[in-house]
């Protein structure tokens, strides 16, 4: 059976675009391919977060996976702080990156712009970190959103470099998966970029029905079209991009058609679409909530998931150090 592997960083609840752009994968794929999806609690620590908020953010996310349906008995669930091989093998494939390349990465850049007074090694070194969470397990597909792409031609890099510097075929390069056939990027509400933390415009699956109405019914949009069957603006795509993912067929068609005959309101398109956002999470938040209060039953889960991804990595481990010349 294939392997898989996917991490999401603990830096606050999970929103709609982990939902599409990951985890809605990661339920499918559990049933196919021998899972291993993880918290990436060291990938958090390039933004300094506060000791007493480390153990409760990896509890918070736990809980957001099985929620989403993500299950512990078909997929390995485990944090990566639980994983030390996982250092290891960043170590040995850090000695064979250069600075050249870390440096050009867009997110180190975007990072480096974000946080001047903290550009640190951590920063740099994150697609290392990242190659070897995919690597340790030998995974061959990783379901991510479209923002990882060049994370995952590092990891592709780097399993490459390995494979030649060494003569071996230790590792698969791993392929960037989704449940549609192309990358997903799940835009922001405010009409700009992507749906993301620290742009603050997210919908989170935990939000409540009137926040959620709220923020769909403050969505950018224009003065609508007046041409027939013209191209969208970006603003009135990403609405329509909603609408292709939580709204029925037929709501995507009426809407459609409103827009190319230019008969379109904007606000009985807003009121649909927090409904159908509502309809959505209602049910997830349920199950958050009640997984929540349940910490035995995260830290048990936690505790299964480490054991059996160590297994695993200690296998990949073993080869790497015999194969570079360690004892
Ligand atoms: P992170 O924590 O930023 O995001 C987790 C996952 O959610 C996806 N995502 C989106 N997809 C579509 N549209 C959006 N607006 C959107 N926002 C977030 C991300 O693409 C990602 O799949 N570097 C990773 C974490 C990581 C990882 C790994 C992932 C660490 N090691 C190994 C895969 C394999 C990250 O920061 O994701």
């Amino acid at each position: 059976m294939e392997t898989v592997v996917s991490g999401i960083r603990p830096t606050g609840n999970l929103h709609l675009g982990n939902y599409f752009g990951a985890i809605k994968s990661f339920v499918q794929m559990q049933n196919e391919y021998n899972c291993y999806f993880f918290i990436a609690d060291w990938h958090s620590l390039t933004t300094r977060p506060k000791p007493e908020s480390i153990v409760n953010s990896a509890r918070t996310i736990l809980a957001e996976y099985l929620a989403c349906g993500i299950d512990p008995e078909k997929a390995t669930i485990y944090i990566q702080s639980d994983v030390k091989e996982v250092l290891e093998l960043y170590l040995y494939l850090n000695m064979n990156a250069y600075l050249g390349e870390l440096e050009r990465t867009t997110t180190f850049k975007e990072k480096a712009r974000q946080q001047p007074d903290n550009v640190n090694a951590g920063l740099l070194t994150y697609p290392t970190l990242m190659a070897a969470d995919i690597l340790i397990h030998r995974a061959v597909k990783v379901p991510v959103g479209k923002d990882q792409e060049q994370n995952m031609e590092m990891a592709r890099k780097f399993a490459r470099r390995f494979n030649n510097m060494y003569e071996v075929e230790l590792f698969p390069e791993p392929a960037s998966f989704s449940f549609t056939d192309k990358a997903i990027k799940i835009p922001g509400l405010d009409g700009s970029g992507k749906m993301g933390k620290s742009d603050g415009n997210c919908i989170y699956l935990y939000e409540d029905e009137k926040s959620i109405r709220k923020k769909v019914m403050k969505a950018v949009t224009d003065a609508g079209p007046t041409v027939p069957n013209s191209e969208k603006p970006e603003v009135i795509q990403n609405l329509f991009t909603f609408l292709d993912i939580v709204s029925s067929k037929d709501t995507y068609n009426y809407f459609e058609e409103k827009w190319n005959d230019c008969s379109i309101r904007y606000g009985d398109l807003k009121k649909q679409l927090a409904e159908d956002i509502v309809t959505f999470t209602n049910p997830i938040r349920e199950r958050i909530e009640e997984y929540t209060n349940n910490t035995e039953l995260l830290d048990k889960i936690a505790l299964q998931g480490a054991e059996k991804a160590r297994e695993s990595a200690v296998k990949t481990i073993q080869e790497v150090r015999r194969i570079i010349g360690f004892k």
